[in-house]
């Protein structure tokens, strides 16, 4: 079983990919909704709420633990990794494929506050973007959106309207979408930013990291085993939970599990 977390939905970005990959693996996934958004919250903070959860997941069965979420990522997966015998795998900021596939030499990057203050972030940016011109911006209010489902809106063009001009202005040809919760804004995002600019959405490679450790170091289940997915949330609100759950990935409601923590 493989499990993945985040501060809310956003990390189902990264679960719709990985069902996909992985379509007979048993997933489980935490939405950590009591103490979202991540964006502000400090590193100490994080790395508790990361210990937290990644006790359940593992009490529940997690072999593989997908931190999907960078802003946990940035905070968190070292001091995960340190202190877990499980294989870790987190969200890495896209600026290498960004920085190799720009034309125009300027990529935009929207992450939150945390991620950008992350040692992560500024070590993969000197590593792979030094003749490039990095535009970064923080995605202010759009986890909020996210989380209420409020993709494809007037309010989502009015909030993400102000993000992109900068990146516009610097004629970015490369925009990382560098939270999970982004990708579910990707069509907004791609009418506002123009056709000619090319979104990145981590997902498809961290499900590549994944398969890679699931296939070398790991004794799975065989082939054919019924699919399986459970959901937990922090907040008691499990019935509006499952709801939205099924309206942004396409899972089998028998087939499923939805049930609260409070740890
Ligand atoms: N989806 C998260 C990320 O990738 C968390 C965003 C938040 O809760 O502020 O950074």
């Amino acid at each position: 079983m493989i499990g993945l977390f985040d501060s809310g939905y956003g990390g189902l970005s990264v679960f719709r990919v990985l069902k996909e990959t992985l379509p007979d693996t048993p997933l489980i996934y935490y939405a950590d909704h009591e103490h979202c958004p991540y964006g502000q919250k400090s590193k100490e903070y994080l790395i508790n709420r990361a210990e937290k959860i990644t006790e359940v997941l593992i009490e529940q069965g997690a072999e593989i633990i997908v931190v999907a979420c960078n802003t946990a990522t940035a905070a968190a997966i070292d001091h995960l990794r340190n202190n877990y015998d499980i294989p870790f795998v987190g969200m890495e900021p896209a600026i290498k494929p960004a920085a190799l596939s720009s034309i125009t030499k300027a990529v935009g990057v929207l992450a939150t506050e945390g991620t950008f203050s992350g040692k992560l972030f500024n070590e993969t940016k000197e590593k792979y973007a030094k003749d490039i011109k990095v535009v970064i911006q923080p995605g202010t209010g759009l986890v909020e959106l996210v989380e209420a489902h409020k993709m494809h809106t007037y309010k989502s063009w009015q909030v993400l309207y102000p993000l992109l001009k900068k990146m516009k202005e610097e004629n970015v040809d490369q925009i990382v979408l560098g939270c999970t919760h982004y990708p579910f804004l990707f069509e907004d995002i791609q009418k506002l930013a123009g056709e000619h600019v090319t979104l990145i959405d981590p997902a498809p490679a961290v499900a590549k990291q994944v398969v890679r450790i699931k296939e070398t170091i790991l004794d799975f289940p065989e082939k054919g085993k019924a699919q399986f997915y459970q959901f937990i949330t922090s907040h008691a609100d499990v019935k509006n939970f499952r709801a939205s759950v099924l309206k942004l990935v396409d899972v089998n409601d028998d087939n499923t599990l939805f049930a609260y923590d409070w740890s």
